[in-house]
């Protein structure tokens, strides 16, 4: 099979197939449209929340298919295959989301030296954020040795970045202690490395027992703790929760252990995703859960700081995530059809911490 999409069902992630494509040769390109091959791709729980969320966000309209099925957005690297006269030139190579297809169509808008907006109908309804492709060049600040690692940890990384700032943009609400829920995850531990390095605060990690030692093992949690042990923590701290796991179960004994002392809920995640019954969120004990919405943050930060220090400050803290993140966790590279299916499987399923993937077609 040369040219293929990995689909899932939408009311059922665990139910796949893979279809054939045309050749991009045989499509006929609309006025201004372009075609990306899709090279590689990340795929993490982040991934999945997607699929998870898919109709609450809509990220299926990214990339419709037919009926029931859905294309799960990944975050990638493309190449120009054809660029019609869209300003975009054959070979050029773009970091942003595609769908786990051989292909993708765009039509390009505000083409520069920096990249592109997709400016398809179907996608523009959608956060403006996801819709944008930078050029991977050298002056854009792309070193072709850190591809993967841009692929799997940059677009979590940002997140971690707006959090850790948004945190002590209000004074960590007053809390000494920052609690993260699924501590072996990427989003989480890139927190609690800003946090262990620039921050004088406790960080506590919560996560399954499967995941303890590899959790202990990065050395930037203060504290690592079961979810089964929330009981053994100490009610009497104040603390703020980031909540990476969307466990309902985890936060209703969570709000119910601290109460008051509970003064931030912030709600990222959801990587426990069938683990979504317990207490309504809003009747528990503490502060109320909130659900992060970075770009909030971020469009605070270009009005206080101005976008260009937004990005070198983000640019530096990233510089010392890529320093160490490699002796935590092994990037796997498999590819082809029957890959991104056992992948996606593993993934699914909750893979292991110390383990991450980037998938061709
Ligand atoms: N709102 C935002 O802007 C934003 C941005 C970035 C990420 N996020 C979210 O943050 C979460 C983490 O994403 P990530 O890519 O960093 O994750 P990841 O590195 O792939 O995390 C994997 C971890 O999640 C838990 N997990 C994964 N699959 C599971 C399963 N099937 N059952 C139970 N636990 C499972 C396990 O942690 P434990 O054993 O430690 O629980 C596992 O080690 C995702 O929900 C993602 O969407 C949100």
């Amino acid at each position: 099979m040369s040219h293929y999409s990995f689909e899932v069902d939408r009311s059922d992630l665990g139910k796949t197939r893979t279809v054939d494509l045309p050749s991009p040769e045989a499509l006929e390109m609309g006025e201004g449209e372009a075609i990306l091959s899709v090279d590689h791709f990340a795929l993490t729980a982040n991934n999945i929340t997607y699929g998870v969320a898919g109709d609450m966000i809509g990220y299926w309209q990214f990339f419709p298919a037919q009926g029931d099925w859905g294309r799960i957005p990944v975050w990638g690297i493309g190449t120009v295959l054809e660029g019609g006269n869209s300003g975009l030139n054959t070979g050029d190579r773009f970091y942003g989301y595609f769908p786990m297809s051989s292909y993708l169509v765009v039509k390009p808008g505000h083409v520069s030296e920096r990249g592109f907006t997709d400016d398809a109908a179907h996608r523009q309804a959608l956060p403006p954020v996801y819709n944008q492709y930078a050029l991977m060049t050298a002056d854009n600040g792309y070193d072709p040795a850190y591809d993967d690692q841009q692929m799997v940890y940059r677009p979590l990384f940002t997140t971690t970045f707006v959090l850790d700032d948004y945190l002590f943009d209000n004074d960590c609400f007053g809390a000494s202690t920052v609690i993260l829920s699924s501590a072996s995850s990427k989003t989480s531990f890139g927190l609690a490395f800003l946090l262990h390095k620039n921050r004088k605060v406790k960080v506590t990690g919560l996560t399954s027992t499967a995941n303890m030692d590899f959790v202990e093992s990065l050395g930037i949690y203060d504290e690592v703790v079961s979810y089964g042990d929330i009981n053994s923590l100490d009610a009497g701290e104040k603390v703020a929760f980031v909540d990476m796991a969307g466990d309902r179960g985890v936060l209703e004994r969570l709000h119910h252990h601290f109460t008051d002392n509970i003064l931030c809920s912030c709600g990222v995640g959801i990587t426990h995703w069938e683990s979504r019954d317990g207490q309504e969120p809003a009747t528990l004990p503490g502060a109320k859960p909130t659900l992060f919405f970075a770009p909030t943050q971020i469009q605070k930060r270009n009005q206080d700081w101005g976008p260009e220090k937004f990005q070198q400050q983000l640019a530096h803290a990233w510089d010392g995530f890529l320093a160490v993140v490699d002796g935590w966790v092994t990037i796997n590279k498999p590819a082809g059809p029957e890959a991104v299916k056992s992948t996606y499987e593993t993934v699914l399923a909750g893979a292991r911490p110390d383990q991450t993937y980037v998938v061709s077609l």
